[in-house]
């Protein structure tokens, strides 16, 4: 039974962290000799169960997702035992730096990410890295094996860069009592405890990161029956017992009006989630007593699921500074596009450009500065014909001379070179987010110039 909060620094040797993996190598049959640790998260010799390997992709399709990284970005896998989360990383274009305590893991890791492998053993605790290394970080499975979380989590922050974040996917409460968790501490000798959702996000502040998140995480996936599922569609808002609409015996004139209400609502909903510990069974009771009816049974119900799912596996984000949106990670792209000059008509191959002012109408920093894997922003030209079907769709790009800022404007040249073939087309100018995003895609209006091409005689 593991009672430990996550902030308590246990004892351990971290010698045992390292030996584990020998010791499971050397204690297997020879012809099963793990190798599934080299076809991670697919199955191997040793490990064929599709719901392990589900449940690995799954953790980490959430956990990247929750992180968010960019192309280009250097991001460290924390733990990285086989480095099979560095090598799903670089597919993405994302640099990585793989570490972990166990030089066995890491010589699985060699093999399986090549010669242009970045590894490092080494100690979350003391991470061999100077400060404000990285982008990012990700540590998947593997915190839980940490004696001093508080300590790791200042080393980690350390690490980043003013804009980083890491994430930490780990088994919630429950882990370290589980019957397969009893049965690694006692063979293997490593530190299994829980890490419970509320006491990480406290950490996480603690050790001086300015914003921290949970996600959930809804594995195995919840279903439900045709009935329940056209009942939440059904559902309206969470009616409370005092709300007037539903007046009867008992109900107070006075109660305050329904806003304020559904305010309230909301506040002691969430407070049993925002309780040191999370949530006690002798709250519910009270709570359903103070709901009532289908809609808000089922709004109680999503709520359990989640905050379960919270509890068994928290997803925690944490950011070293609040990140703004830019075109690596773009929230709204939107743009306001002006024509300041264009020719209404060319001959057939002639070279022709059209000047524009584009406003930044969105929410989003356009960069500027090229990149081999796109997140900048440039003005795009496609060619149309008459009735907007295609004719050339990468037809030109012009580079941006700066960053623009929401609201900025900025003025841009685009140089074009007409079709040889006479007729009548248009110029369709967007903002294109390269390797991301047409702008047009997002929502923001494109803008259409007519083009008389002329044959030359
Ligand atoms: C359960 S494995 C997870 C591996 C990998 N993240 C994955 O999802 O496949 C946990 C890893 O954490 C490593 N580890 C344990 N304690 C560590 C420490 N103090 N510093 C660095 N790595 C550690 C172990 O060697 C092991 O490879």
């Amino acid at each position: 039974m593991s009672l430990e909060r996550t902030g308590e620094v246990l004892a351990h040797d971290k010698q045992k962290e390292v030996e584990a993996v020998a010791r499971k190598m050397t204690s297997l049959d020879p012809d099963a000799r793990g190798d599934w640790l080299f076809t991670l998260p697919f199955a191997g010799t040793g490990m064929s169960n599709p719901r392990i390997s589900l449940g690995e992709i799954y953790n980490f399709a959430v956990s990247i997702m929750a992180l968010d990284p960019a192309p280009g970005d250097w991001i460290l896998d924390l733990g990285s035992g086989s480095c099979w989360v560095s090598e799903w990383l670089s597919r993405m274009l994302i640099h990585t730096v793989s570490v972990d305590i166990s030089p066995d893991m890491l010589r699985i890791g060699q093999q399986r990410l090549g010669p242009g492998a970045r590894l490092a053993a080494g100690d979350f605790e003391a991470l061999p890295f100077a400060s404000g290394s990285f982008d990012g970080a990700v540590c998947i499975s593997a915190l839980h094996h940490v004696p001093d979380i508080p300590r790791t989590l200042s080393e980690i922050r350390r690490v980043l860069k003013d804009t980083g974040r890491a994430v930490f996917s780990e088994p919630g409460r429950g882990h370290a009592s589980s019957p397969q968790s009893q049965a690694e501490m006692q063979e293997l000798g490593v530190l299994e405890r829980d890490v419970v959702a509320a006491e990480l996000l406290d950490e996480c502040l603690r050790a001086g990161f300015q914003t921290a998140q949970v996600h959930p995480y809804l594995f195995p996936l919840p279903a439900h029956s045709p009935e329940e599922w056209r009942a939440m569609q059904a559902s309206g808002e969470p009616r409370l017992r005092s709300d007037k609409r539903d007046a009867g015996p008992g109900v107070n004139p006075q109660a305050p009006g329904p806003d304020q209400q559904r305010r309230k609502w909301v506040q002691r909903l969430l407070a049993p989630l925002r309780a040191p510990g999370g949530f006690r069974p002798q709250q519910r009771e009270p709570m359903e007593r103070f709901l009532m009816g289908q809609d808000a049974r089922l709004a109680w119900q999503c709520l359990v699921g989640v905050r379960n799912a919270i509890e068994a596996h928290p997803v925690v984000v944490a950011g070293k500074e609040e990140r703004r949106p830019d075109s690596r990670r773009p929230a709204r792209l939107r743009a306001a596009i002006t024509v300041l000059d264009a020719p209404r008509q060319v001959d057939a191959g002639e070279r022709f450009a059209i000047r524009v002012r584009v406003r930044n109408d969105g929410d989003t920093l356009w960069l500027a500065r090229q990149t081999p894997w796109g997140g900048f922003v440039a003005l795009g030209a496609k060619l149309v014909d008459t009735n907007n079907l295609l004719v050339v769709h990468d037809y030109g790009r012009s580079l941006l001379g700066q960053d623009v800022e929401p609201g900025e404007n900025i003025e841009a040249e685009i140089g074009l070179v007409a079709p040889t073939q006479a007729g009548e087309y248009r110029v369709k100018l967007d903002m294109v987010d390269e390797c991301i995003a047409w702008f047009e895609h997002m929502g923001s209006p494109p803008v259409l110039r007519p083009l008389t091409v002329t044959r030359v005689e």
